[in-house]
């Protein structure tokens, strides 16, 4: 089987990386890739908002299955794309159609689609410029902190938290003004939930489903959880407070209740499903669904898969989930990001990248940032540049093999955080 993964960060390359390991695999392509992704597949050089183009390069290269790793493609209809056109109705692909994908692509979608099948979320209330008034008092009618969702992608930065009544009313003002443009023009008020986040993940075939490996993602730049937002600096799997019986909450309250409103609403969904928890007091509770996997989270979430991916999302594809094989390890995964000096703000491109020959075979590394120089050096092109992931018996153990490894990867002005998974030994 010829397999196209679709993206080119870390995530990408984590899953091009475990695809490629399958046996039924003849080959895997990763558009547009990075350094990284060359060493397990073919990069294709396209854009991936441009479906033709994908059509093109899967049709050439007789492409079985493609695998959509961002959301914006999804958002945009790629699903759709593939099932109308009769060139492509043979070609397996793995994410959910335009309507499924609103689940991300509209916060206040996925609100009211947790209302009607009963699913634990915060309260929320959705104001647009009509309403505003509306929006405003209804903000006075809840305790600080103040939580303020742009409707639509904002690349990740569409979420205000603030602790002030009078500054939340102003920013739900800008936000709807055009903060983050068109993405704000509606915006969810929800009330806040306090606990911990876990980042668990589902593969459906719109019946059945399978849950993959959770992970806790580290989202601050700085150490202790300080500084400003980022894409994901590290990683953990397992999370130590998802227990058989938190597992099996999720399953009754929110997996169940999404896969049978999926139906309900004839969505064709066979993908993952990527549920953002919060664990308030030992009850689930959904932040936010994504409808792809997770990101650095992918790049630890795969190592820890023991049975082959590419079956298991074939299978998925074909809707015969409740078939296939799956077997997860009982290692703990830590997974550090290596960024560029001044990442999320401006950063410098294009530095030489070097040590990567020294990292022990026993970590995965994955390129979430990274290319080709003219040289043939592999340089650095982006915020978020390589993730390493080391497997132990526990966190400590994965800990002291990642951060011996870490130190190994050298580029001007490199930073990484130094405490991934410490919070959680100390649980
Ligand atoms: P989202 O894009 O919806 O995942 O939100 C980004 C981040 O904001 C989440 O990962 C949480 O840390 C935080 N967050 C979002 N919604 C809430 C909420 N209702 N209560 C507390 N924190 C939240
Ligand atoms: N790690 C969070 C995300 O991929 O959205």
């Amino acid at each position: 089987m010829k397999i196209l993964v679709l993206g080119s960060g870390g995530r990408e390359h984590a899953l091009a990386w475990k695809i490629a390991q399958s046996e039924r695999v003849s080959k895997v392509y990763v558009a547009p890739g990075n350094a990284g992704t060359a060493s397990v597949g073919e990069n294709i050089q396209i854009n991936i908002a441009d479906f033709q183009a994908i059509k093109d390069v899967v049709l050439k290269n007789e492409m079985e299955m493609v695998v959509v790793g961002p959301e914006q493609p999804l958002v945009d209809g790629i699903v759709d794309f593939f099932k109308k056109d009769a060139d492509l109705k043979d070609v397996k692909i793995i994410g959910p159609d335009k309507n499924g994908a609103q689940l991300e692509g509209s916060k206040a979608f996925a609100k009211r689609f947790m209302e009607r099948y009963g699913i634990p979320t915060a309260a929320c209330f959705t104001v647009t410029a009509e309403n505003l008034n509306e929006g405003v008092e209804y903000l006075s009618t809840l305790e600080a902190p103040y939580v303020l969702k742009a409707d639509g992608l904002a690349a990740g930065k569409g979420v205000l938290i603030l602790n002030d009544l009078e500054e939340a009313r102003t920013e739900l003002k800008e936000m709807l003004s055009g903060k983050f443009g068109s993405a704000s023009a509606k915006v969810v008020i929800e009330t806040f939930l306090k606990g911990i986040e876990v980042s668990m993940f589902v593969l459906t075939d719109g019946n059945d489903y399978v849950i993959l490996p959770e992970a806790k993602d580290y989202k601050r730049i700085g150490d202790g959880d300080k500084g400003l937002n980022t894409g994901g600096m590290g990683a953990v799997s397992p999370v130590p407070f998802v227990t058989p019986d938190f597992v099996s909450k999720v399953e009754e309250r929110i997996i169940k209740p999404t896969i049978k409103g999926l139906k309900a609403e004839s969505i064709d969904y066979k993908g993952f499903i990527f549920l953002g928890l919060m664990n308030c007091g030992g009850d689930p509770y959904v932040i936010e669904y994504n409808v792809r996997m997770g990101d650095p989270e992918t790049e630890g979430v795969m190592t820890r898969i023991d049975s082959d991916f590419a079956q298991l999302l074939d299978a998925c594809a074909q809707g015969k989930l409740a078939e296939a094989h799956y077997k997860a390890s009982p290692d703990t995964s830590v997974t550090v990001m290596l960024v560029s000096g001044g990442y999320p703000e401006a950063y410098k491109k294009g530095m030489i990248i070097s040590g990567l020959d020294d990292v022990c075979q026993c970590c995965t590394v994955a390129h979430a940032g990274t290319k080709f120089n003219a040289d043939g050096n592999v340089v650095t092109s982006g915020g978020r540049v390589i993730a390493v992931t080391a497997h132990g018996k526990d966190i400590e153990e994965a800990r002291a093999k990642a951060y011996k490894n870490v130190e190994k990867i050298k580029f001007d002005g490199v930073n990484f955080r130094h405490d991934i998974g410490l919070d959680l030994m100390n649980l």
